[in-house]
């Protein structure tokens, strides 16, 4: 699995034949590492319908003629937008690929009426990326430590104030216990200006078996499977 990390909560996944982003806010992003213009994907994925989550959904899924997944009341908001949608809700799974994404939950406002805030799982070539979406720290999480979900990379918001700080991403990771953990929704405005090295220390001081990643806005990740895959 190729993961692009394109600065606050914005990433790009490559896998098992897919391409999909995650949460694209490009324009008015002052850490953003593309231009809406110059994304290509398959399907466009949002956690929740805040502005820093989905400012260049609707261009980038027009532009590429890609189905927006989200929760249902998000789905249908951006289908309003004129764009292909396919809507699904927390626990859910579709299938995509060679795998499937699952909507899971998150604490946080929806950003549309009636709505909820969500987390993705996206298995894809045999790697399974967490995306935290925006989120506090809830016990939950730990269903994804392997009996609900088995996380190989983790993306966890550590920015504080809207979302889980460096302390409660920390007692996630504990939980969640995947291979690679990347801090994500830090930095881009002065009042999430937390630094991700205190987050890296933490993991680490906590003994936890987990590699933590700090990319910058455009950095890669090329994720192997666990085990190879049975044919
Ligand atoms: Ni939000
Ligand atoms: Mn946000």
């Amino acid at each position: 699995m190729k993961l692009r990390f394109l600065g606050h909560a914005t990433w790009t996944v490559e896998a098992g034949g897919v391409r999909l982003i995650i949460d694209p806010f490009l324009s008015g992003n002052p850490k953003a590492a593309a231009r809406p213009e110059d994304i290509q994907v398959d399907y466009v994925l949002l956690t929740h319908g805040h502005d820093d989550h989905t400012a260049d959904a609707a261009a980038i899924a027009r532009r590429n003629d890609a189905v927006v997944i989200s929760t249902f009341e998000l789905a249908h908001w951006m289908a309003q937008q004129g764009v292909r949608t396919h809507g699904m809700h927390l626990g859910g799974r579709f299938r995509l690929g060679d795998g499937y994404v699952r909507v899971v939950p998150a604490l946080h406002g929806s950003g549309v009426p009636g709505g909820h805030a969500a987390g993705f799982v996206v298995r894809l070539g045999g790697v399974s990326f967490y995306h935290a979406g925006d989120t506090a720290l809830f016990g939950d999480m730990k269903l994804l430590g392997g009996e609900v979900e088995r996380v190989d990379v983790a993306a966890l918001p550590i920015g504080d104030n809207y979302t889980m700080g460096v302390d409660d991403a920390v007692l996630a990771v504990d939980w969640i216990r995947p291979r690679i953990a990347v801090p994500m929704h830090y930095g881009t405005f002065s009042v999430i200006d937390v630094d991700p090295e205190e987050f890296r220390r933490k993991v680490q001081a906590r003994g936890l078996p987990v590699e933590v990643r700090v990319l910058p806005p455009g950095g890669e990740l090329v994720v192997e499977p666990r085990e190879p895959a049975a044919s």
